[in-house]
């Protein structure tokens, strides 16, 4: 369990899906923009299978998937995935929350927990994470963490029903080695202004 204040991040149980499933399900015009899509197949909330797959990517140590807590409370879930070791030794993070709860800070101090995590137990060197061009709010994340701006990885991910272009926001570990939460919390995230191209 990795904690802030009221934050928690703890790995994803398969009890967990009930109440996975009535969150998702109960915010679809708030998440179906953002959310990964198979391109072969309709989208399907079989939570509990969604579930154990990612418990199985966490038995072979390519992922780590957690859910968000505030409070004691499930609120959302980040997951850690694509966890690569040696030279690449990197990985990417996707995250969602209720809309109940945003605007909070959640999200940018579990994602600083996650990362701090991945740098220092887990020994990675870079953390990326990718986000549509049209995702304001995630853009903030990433902003007031200090990730540096990329690139654009075009057609990347299959969400909402195409293949949706997304830009590309990481640091390295040589970056933030007194800590990414650390970091936010004294206030000294340096101030980013991103420089998107135009026709993305
Ligand atoms: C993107 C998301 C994870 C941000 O989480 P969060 O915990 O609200 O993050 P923050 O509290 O730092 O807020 C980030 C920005 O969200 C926006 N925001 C704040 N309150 C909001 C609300 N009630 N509704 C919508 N957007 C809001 C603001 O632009 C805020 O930036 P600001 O603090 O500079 O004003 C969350 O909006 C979400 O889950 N959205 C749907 C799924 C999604 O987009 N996932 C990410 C895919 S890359």
């Amino acid at each position: 369990m990795l904690t802030h204040g009221d934050i928690g991040l703890r790995i994803i149980r398969t009890k967990d899906a009930k109440t996975i499933e009535r969150l998702v399900l109960g915010n679809r015009e708030w998440l179906r923009p953002w959310e990964a899509t198979n391109p072969h197949a309709p989208m399907t909330f079989d939570f509990r299978a969604q579930i154990r797959s990612l418990l199985r990517q966490l038995e072979t140590s390519d992922a780590l998937p957690f859910v968000i807590l505030y409070q004691g409370e499930i609120v959302g879930q980040l997951n850690v995935a694509n966890i690569l070791h040696g030279s690449v030794s990197s990985c990417v993070i996707g995250y969602w929350i209720v809309p109940e709860v945003a605007g909070l800070g959640i999200t940018p101090t579990a994602v600083a927990l996650a990362m701090d995590y991945m740098f220092n137990a887990v020994g990675l060197h870079r953390v990326e994470i990718d986000i549509r061009p049209e995702n304001g709010a995630s853009i903030r994340v990433v902003q007031k963490l200090g990730l540096r701006y990329e690139g654009v990885k075009k057609n990347y991910i299959h969400i909402n029903g195409d293949w949706r272009d997304h830009y590309v926001f990481a640091l390295t570990f040589d970056e933030v080695k007194d800590g990414v939460l650390n970091r936010w919390l004294q206030k000294k995230v340096p101030k980013i202004s991103y420089h998107f191209p135009k026709n993305s």
